[in-house]
């Protein structure tokens, strides 16, 4: 008898986030027959959905002071900085409403006004010209994955793997079939450190984001870029991948690093300032603290240098104590553990990497270049973000983009093919490594090359340099992973250094600075521009 284990089922979901979760239950409620698998690399609630704060962008027409879709489509586009596709953002906007009544529906219980019990109390964050933000205090995160999770984890047709991580997809070309369909993955069960093949008629990348590639960071563990390298390497295009998204303001303490301070810390009045107390911001951007997040990263990012502080200050204290405990009451929290008052005193305040702009292409049903093939979410390039996304834009496309992908699922199950099943994994030919340190190493080394030389400000010189350093490890790598057995570290390890080499390579094929694309060497804005799109050797 085979000691390898198969799984089936009609559509896999790859990650548990916002997307993941939204298109799982969005099949499940619809079609009572379909089988689903959902797979997260770590603990089910891992991943940056449970660590957002500021909360969803939409324009709910009751709610809405003077605000309007049109305002919201045209606030993104300006962020954007001229390199959204239009069509990607009226889409998800005109959908928002849609996505937010259906998360509370669901039981999402976001703020509501003081004095009322219908009315929910709306934040505005950098970019916006309305407040628009429905957000559950300053753990909006939170609130939305654990209401998902209560109702996928007791869903009778969703099977939940947990510490399972997906290696590769499994397509017919790799097969030498005809065409290029997905078939499933092989995905290695860290329980048992065995290599699983799990079979499906759909496949849905949900993996989230990219940010791990760099040193410091506001996201989990999780999001080391896993989808866009297994997409990339299975044959799909990519777009974007130099608009990397730096937070402007995440905690600079000895004892907490990366952890965020919302932006809706400045919508509701925060001043950035320098050590001395000086504000800054008016001296950059007519919107100051509320200026796009490429503008705001930038500024301090420049501040720092020039004045040579390990920081620059958020500062809240002005305001009411009650209000600040009330609005921000986790934010306070972990501040005061790291010796912080905030209702006292500024907060010292570093940028940190957040955010993947770019992804695998993908078109309104969330499609990418291989059949039955999905990506949803931070994974994905929809064309929304364009050069810098706005905050509190980012949930609100897991949540669009799984219905739709939804939608095109339900609508071809009747006529897609049946399972198609692929050879076991095989490792007979390789052996345990007795060298972890080298892989230790290389994945450190990596993400401190893309921090030095990959980020806020670029130069073609220092993308050369980070290019040579990466073509290096990745050779190295290619050796570990032919040779010895794979381990967590080692699979993560090679996808950040695709992901590393995507980056790389936009950002020398774009000979401007524009949003969150910033090369002192190109130090203006072309006059007409194009996404960054590329294309994987067939
Ligand atoms: P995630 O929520 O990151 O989930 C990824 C999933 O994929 C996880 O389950 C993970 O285990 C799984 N996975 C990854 N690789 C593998 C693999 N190889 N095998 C198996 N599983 C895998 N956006 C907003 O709109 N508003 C906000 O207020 C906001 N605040 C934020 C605050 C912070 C600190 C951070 C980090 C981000 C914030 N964002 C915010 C961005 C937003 O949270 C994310 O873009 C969004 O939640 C991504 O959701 P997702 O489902 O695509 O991915
Ligand atoms: C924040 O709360 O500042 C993060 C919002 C976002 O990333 O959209």
């Amino acid at each position: 008898m085979s000691d390898h284990t198969e799984r089936e089922c009609d559509v896999l979901i790859i990650g548990s986030g916002a997307a993941g979760l939204t298109l799982a239950l969005k099949l499940a409620d619809e079609n009572p027959d379909i089988k689903l698998i959902v797979i997260s690399k770590g603990p089910i609630s891992e991943g940056s959905t449970s660590k957002a704060q500021g909360g969803i962008a939409a324009v709910c027409d009751v709610y809405a002071d003077n605000d309007s879709i049109d305002s919201h489509i045209s606030d993104t586009l300006i962020a954007g900085a001229g390199l959204c596709e239009r069509s990607a953002v009226e889409f998800t906007v005109r959908n928002a409403k849609e996505s937010i009544q259906w998360l509370i529906k669901e039981g999402v219980d976001f703020d509501k006004m003081d004095d009322s019990d219908t009315d929910y109390h709306l934040t505005r964050e950098g970019g916006h010209s309305h407040r628009r933000i429905f957000h559950a205090a300053d753990a909006t995160g939170k609130a939305v994955q654990d209401t998902l999770i209560s109702q996928a984890v007791n869903h009778p047709q969703i099977t939940v793997l947990e510490k399972f991580n997906v290696i590769d997809l499994v397509t017919t070309r790799k097969l030498g079939l005809p065409g290029n369909r997905v078939l499933g993955v092989y995905v290695l069960n860290c329980a048992t450190g065995r290599v699983e093949n799990i079979y499906a008629r759909f496949t849905a990348l949900c993996t989230g984001g990219a940010s791990k590639v760099y040193q410091y960071t506001t996201n989990t563990e999780v999001s080391s870029g896993d989808g866009i390298a297994m997409a990339w390497r299975a044959g799909c295009r990519v777009a974007n991948m130099e608009f990397n998204q730096f937070h402007p303001t995440t905690l600079y303490s000895s004892t907490d690093r990366n952890f965020l301070l919302s932006e809706a810390l400045r919508g509701e009045g925060a001043l950035l300032k320098r050590p001395d107390g000086t504000r800054f911001m008016p001296d950059y951007d007519s919107r100051e603290e509320l200026a796009p997040r490429d503008v705001v990263a930038r500024a301090i990012d420049h501040e720092m240098k020039r004045l040579g502080a390990d920081c620059m200050y958020l500062d809240i204290s002005y305001k009411d104590s009650e209000f600040i405990r009330k609005h921000f009451p986790n934010i306070y929290e972990r501040c005061l553990k790291a010796g912080i008052d905030i209702t006292k005193e500024p907060i010292p305040v570093v940028p940190a990497a957040h955010y993947t702009c770019g992804g695998v292409m993908v078109d309104e049903r969330a499609l990418t270049d291989i059949s039955n093939l999905y990506a949803v979410g931070e994974v994905s390039y929809t064309g929304l973000h364009g050069a810098n996304r706005m905050a509190s834009n980012s949930i609100l496309e897991c949540l669009v983009y799984a219905a739709s992908a939804a939608r095109d699922i339900l609508g071809k199950l009747g006529s897609a093919q049946g399972i198609v099943k692929f050879p076991f994994w095989d490792d007979s030919q390789v052996t345990d490594s007795d060298e972890e340190v080298i892989i230790q190493h290389n994945w450190r080394e990596l993400r401190m090359v893309m921090w030095d030389y990959v980020g806020i400000v670029r130069t073609n010189k220092r993308l050369q340099r980070a290019q040579h350093r990466i073509d290096l490890l990745k050779k190295e790598v290619r050796e570990y992973y032919e040779n010895f057995r794979i381990t967590n570290n080692l699979l993560e390890l090679r996808n950040l250094l695709q992901i590393a080499d995507l980056v790389v390579r936009s950002a020398l094929e774009r000979k401007e600075s524009r949003g969150l694309n910033y090369n002192t060497d190109y130090p203006d804005m072309l006059e007409n521009s194009k996404p960054t799109v590329l294309t994987p050797n067939q």
